[in-house]
């Protein structure tokens, strides 16, 4: 009986992986520019560490988490994020007794919430995101921000908003937090489960609910704003106003809280304009007691994590389906007997040697099939090797983009290859412009 992949995961092959690598590559770049370096933390961590922080009125905790006891009886989780982990490496290895804050780390891998699988939502999903932890600038919010718009920027993914809100401080969040008690109270009996639950835990949990009727009394809430202390009104026009001199425009939304507890203060999400058909690309915001609840010191962060499926997503609707970085073998030889597949496995072995990516037949075809075969490779050129070649000692080299077909003294072929391999790309080059 064949097994079927765990529901909520996916394979990703061939070129849908290149696609993925090319945008784990944009990603990693752009984060080594902003000066982040490399994180890689365990896919398990104790379940405790996500309760804290995460937090328990979080939808992840509540309801996604995968959560088991190992063979010593310790209750482990698969991360669901990956800023828990990042916290939790920076006290257990003493990161952050440096002197040298703020700690910059970007991180890319799985992650794991059993959520109901639907478009850009799955079970096991891949995140890109950076954490910065040890400064209170305003500047190092925008920094974030500014580092996830050049993401999608790279990517070609323009048509984007910023939304964007403050949580405000410890002050503000009180005052506001009794303020939506009041007020929901007096509907609360016409709202979901879910709400209720909220109102008791985290009313502003409320905020995030995605029932349309729920959503009608949400609109009629009180708003953050009209809450924020003077410290965190001016630290948030600060964002928006550097933002805009960084060319970033921003949506103010007031009932942006997003979904994770550890936040206060500037929370931002990138959603697409036109549709919103897979939720957001990528969010984060500022958390000013997370390292402390985790054990460590009084140090605040600011991160944003992407979905690379959503990524993923948006980058081939906005390129048509286009793969990036297909990237094809150099040369795909081709051979009709059993002699002439020999003699091209001993010119494979030669070619490869010397740097260059090589395909060949190990099974007799005809040569129509072979071409066939080499084009969905995307292989750059077909090298023939038939009677007449392998009696001159020679190559027929064809060059499947513009067609052309050459004759190749087989001793010269790394001289020549190099050449005819650059003609090949400053010909693709001139074609894209
Ligand atoms: P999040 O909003 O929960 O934030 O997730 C970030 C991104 O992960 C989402 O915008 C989405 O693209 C992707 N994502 C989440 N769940 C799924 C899913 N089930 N399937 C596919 N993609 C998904 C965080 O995780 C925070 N750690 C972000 C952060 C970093 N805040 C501060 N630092």
């Amino acid at each position: 009986m064949a097994i079927n992949p765990v529901k909520g995961t996916h394979d990703i092959i061939a070129d849908e992986a290149n696609t993925y690598s090319g945008i784990e590559y944009d990603c990693r770049i752009l984060a080594e520019l902003f000066g982040y370096s490399e994180i890689r933390t365990p896919i398990i961590e104790h379940t405790p560490l996500f309760l804290r922080s995460v937090g328990e009125s979080s939808d992840i905790v509540t309801k996604e988490m995968y959560t088991f006891d190992d063979k010593g009886g310790r209750s482990l989780t698969l991360r669901p994020e990956m800023t828990a982990g990042v916290m939790r490496s920076v006290v257990s290895n003493k990161l952050y007794a440096t002197n040298d804050l703020p700690l910059k780390y970007f991180y890319i891998g799985p992650c794991f919430r059993y959520e109901r699988p639907q478009a850009g939502r799955y079970r096991q999903f891949h995140q890109f995101g950076v954490e910065a932890i040890g400064s209170t600038s305003y500047l190092q919010d925008v920094e974030v921000i500014t580092l996830g718009k050049r993401v999608l920027d790279s990517l070609g993914i323009d048509k984007v908003k910023v939304l964007i809100n403050s949580l405000g401080d410890e002050e503000s969040r009180e005052n506001y937090r009794a303020a939506l008690k009041e007020y929901f109270s007096k509907h609360i009996d016409c709202m979901c489960e879910d709400c209720k639950r909220r109102l008791e835990v985290n009313p502003l949990r409320i905020l995030d609910c995605k029932v349309p009727e729920d959503r009608k009394i949400i609109e009629g809430a009180p708003k953050i704003h009209d809450y924020l202390s003077d410290v965190a009104r001016g630290h948030f026009d600060n964002v928006v106003d550097m933002l805009k001199k960084v060319g970033i425009d921003v949506e103010i939304d007031d009932t942006l809280v997003r979904g994770l507890d550890y936040y206060t203060g500037i929370v931002f999400e990138y959603h697409m304009n036109d549709s919103d058909d897979v939720g957001a690309i990528g969010g984060g915001g500022h958390y000013k007691n997370l390292l402390k609840e985790v054990g460590g010191p009084d140090l605040e962060g600011v991160g944003l994590s992407f979905g690379i499926e959503r990524l993923y997503y948006v980058y081939n609707k906005v390129n048509a389906g286009e793969e990036m970085f297909v990237n094809g073998p150099d040369f795909y030889l081709m051979g009709m007997d059993a002699h002439a597949i020999e003699l091209n496995f001993t010119l494979a072995n030669i070619l490869r040697m010397n740097g260059y990516a090589v395909e060949m037949n190990y099974e007799n075809k005809s040569f129509k099939s072979l071409f066939k075969i080499a084009e969905h490779k995307h292989s750059k050129f077909a090298i023939i090797v038939g009677e007449d070649e392998i009696r001159n000692g020679t190559l027929t080299v064809k060059n499947l983009n513009t067609q052309e077909q050459t004759t190749v003294k087989t001793d010269d072929m790394l001289l020549v290859f190099k050449s005819m391999l650059e003609d090949y790309m400053r010909d693709l080059r001139k074609e894209a412009k």
